[in-house]
């Protein structure tokens, strides 16, 4: 049987989602709440802390969830016959729910809810690895991004995010190939802490605010002062601790406000240099039909534009999830579990922090 309709629910972090995905593509309902604001003031996610905000929101995200479906759901409904449209639990086919990577404390809430769902409305349960949902951001149905159904297989795909940088081989749904990845900070958490090295901002969250200041740069006057690191390495892996070491070097309080501009844009051009040379190495290797890019790093600008310019010139379709969909939400939790219909035993399913992309 084909579970078309599926809620997820997506609990890894610090960010508590649900979400309705009918076919993998099309979104039905998604809410997400966020404690991101909390953690600012701690000056990092505190695990314990990040627990007991899932466990606080699971039930209201969940429930404005369903209730956002049920308006969806009830709009298509001519209006004679509106009142006899409730909300049901037939709407939904299956549940699936993120197991892992992410913190134990925080996998675990979704997890139980997402059972308990199943034992309460007799549904099937579908686990999902977070990696593997970011991919899925790809396959949704939005204005602004290219069709999925043009998405043919084998794709390479980047995954960038505050904690991965990896490098994976799509060989079609569920079939993943690891081809390398850092081997120290992940390029999201790279941008956060030099964002807050360079006294750019404050918050946690420093790679929109580094990029934004990189961009207000006018005489580039420390174009190409810092490395780009293994970019001639003979594999596919990074590292981008020794890049955020080397603007720690170069910053000083004495640089005039272009200068750390112009720093920022090189510690920008040196991330965005190294992951378009080495992913585009990767697709002429594997003779990629596809490239994607999924993950909060996704968001960035320059990335973006300089993939999509490789990718013209290589004739390979490019392929970005939308801006929301580039951070972590439920909706594709849902898709991801639609195209592979992994359904297992309850008993079966248990969060797991320490899973790897391809797992
Ligand atoms: O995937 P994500 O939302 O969370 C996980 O790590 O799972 O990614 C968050 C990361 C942060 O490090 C953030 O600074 C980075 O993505 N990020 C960006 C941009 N937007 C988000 N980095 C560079 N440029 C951006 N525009
Ligand atoms: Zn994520």
């Amino acid at each position: 049987m084909l579970y078309r309709t599926i809620l997820a629910i997506e609990s890894s972090c610090d960010e508590t989602a649900a979400a309705v995905v009918r076919d993998g593509v099309e979104t039905l309902s998604s809410y997400l709440a966020s404690s991101a604001d909390v953690h600012e003031k701690t000056g990092g996610v505190v695990p314990e802390v990040a627990a007991r905000k899932q466990v606080e929101y699971i039930i209201p995200v969940i429930s404005e969830t369903l209730t956002r479906l049920y308006i969806k759901v009830n709009d298509k409904v001519p209006a004679d016959q509106k009142e006899l449209t409730t909300f049901s639990k037939d709407f939904i086919d299956a549940v699936a729910v993120t197991i892992g990577p992410g913190l134990i404390g925080s996998l675990v809430v979704g997890v139980e809810a997402a059972k308990a769902l199943c034992v309460a409305w007799n549904k099937s349960a579908i686990p999902v690895n977070h990696l593997v949902g970011h991919v899925y951001g790809n396959f949704l149905d939005t204005e602004s991004s290219t069709p999925a159904k043009e998405l043919a297989f084998p794709a390479v795909v980047l995954v960038v995010s505050g904690g991965h940088t990896d490098l994976v081989l799509m060989k079609g749904h569920g079939k993943f190939e690891y081809l390398g990845g850092t081997l120290d900070d992940a390029a999201g958490e790279a941008f956060d802490k030099t964002a807050r090295l360079m006294g750019i901002t404050k918050y946690l969250m420093g790679g929109p605010s580094l990029s934004a200041r990189a961009f207000t740069c006018i005489n580039h006057a420390l174009a190409n002062k810092l490395p780009r690191p293994m970019i001639d390495s003979d594999n596919f892996d990074f590292s981008f601790s020794g890049l955020k070491s080397a603007v720690k070097r170069l910053y000083s309080e004495t640089l005039s406000f272009d200068e750390v501009s112009s720093l920022a844009k090189d510690f920008e051009n040196s991330v965005v240099e190294v992951l378009t040379y080495k992913t585009m190495k990767a697709v002429k290797k594997y003779g990629a039909a596809s490239l994607l890019i999924c993950g909060g790093v996704a968001a960035n600008r320059v990335l973006r534009e300089s993939l999509k310019i490789a990718c013209d010139l290589e004739h390979t379709p490019f392929f970005v999830p939308p801006l929301p969909l580039c951070g972590d939400n439920a909706v594709y939790i849902a898709s991801a579990a639609f195209f592979n219909q992994n359904v297992k035993e309850l008993d079966k399913i248990k969060a797991d922090p320490s899973l790897g992309v391809m797992d």
